[in-house]
């Protein structure tokens, strides 16, 4: 942990006020300790933040590394309906994006939430939903932020830390703050509004993609977050999840 980047409790109870959050320096996954305080009744916009994770999620059953006082690993629990859920995703993406402005880094979203900038990926981000028979209880929205995070040789070119691309230091608690403002902020929107902001980051759009053994031009999305692609035989597919592979040259 670098001096000027104290994270633990006291710093994050004098940053987020009388927001509800648990903090634990270690955890397995922030997701899952937000996923079981959900079911117990935590209130909309609560959070968990752990200054390291031993076992983070990420999308497609992946691994997320969060070693201790180099990022942040943040859960927001969100008592949302159904028709709102494909918007979380959307608020995350975006509230890291602006993160990223105030910084004076351009950032964009690769399809579908992955907040890049130059082409480098900063943070990923993950939402779980809890369902108690057919009623959706709620949904954890995972956010993973490389802050000073470094990366081996064969991730250099794809991934990045928001503190060296930014030249300045950055601290991670009001970072948190920040996120946790603009996601609810982003959540009191209309979906319209949501939908067209995450579009117009969108960096996919117009190019020829491959996504789960499917080639074409990403051609658009839909409300619900889907892909629009356009095979080379005019066939339009909407793919709901999978990873984005950009046609070289
Ligand atoms: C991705 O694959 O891009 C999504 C990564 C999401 C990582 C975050 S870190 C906080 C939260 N806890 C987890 O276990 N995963 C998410």
């Amino acid at each position: 942990m670098s001096d000027y980047d104290i994270l633990d409790h006291a710093a994050l109870a004098d940053s987020l006020g009388t927001r509800a959050f648990r903090y634990v320096a270690s955890a397995a996954s922030t997701n899952d300790l937000a996923l079981a305080w959900l079911r117990e009744g935590a209130p909309h916009g609560a959070i968990v933040i752990a200054d390291e994770q031993t076992a983070g999620r990420g999308r497609l059953g992946r691994l997320w590394h969060t070693p201790p006082g180099v990022a942040i690993a943040m859960s927001i629990i969100l008592r949302v309906t159904v028709d709102t859920a494909p918007l979380v995703m959307m608020a995350g993406a975006l509230a890291v994006c602006e993160r990223c402005d105030a910084l004076g880094l351009p950032a964009g979203i690769k399809w579908p939430n992955d907040v890049q900038v130059s082409g480098r990926k900063i943070c990923g981000i993950l939402p779980e939903a809890v369902w108690q028979d057919e009623k959706l209880l709620g949904i954890v929205l995972g956010i993973g932020v490389n802050v000073r995070m470094a990366f081996a040789d064969d991730l250099k070119d794809t991934a990045a830390s928001l503190e060296p691309l930014a030249g300045v230091p950055v601290q991670r608690a009001p970072l948190i703050v920040q996120l946790h403002t603009s996601v609810m902020g982003w959540l009191v929107q209309s979906p319209h509004a949501i939908h067209i902001a995450w579009r117009q980051r969108l960096q996919t759009l117009g190019q020829r993609v491959t996504v789960n053994a499917l080639n074409g031009i990403a051609e658009g999305v839909q409300t619900d977050g889907a892909l629009l692609i356009r095979d080379d035989h005019g066939v339009l597919h909407s793919v709901l999840a999978g990873d984005v592979f950009l046609e070289q040259g």
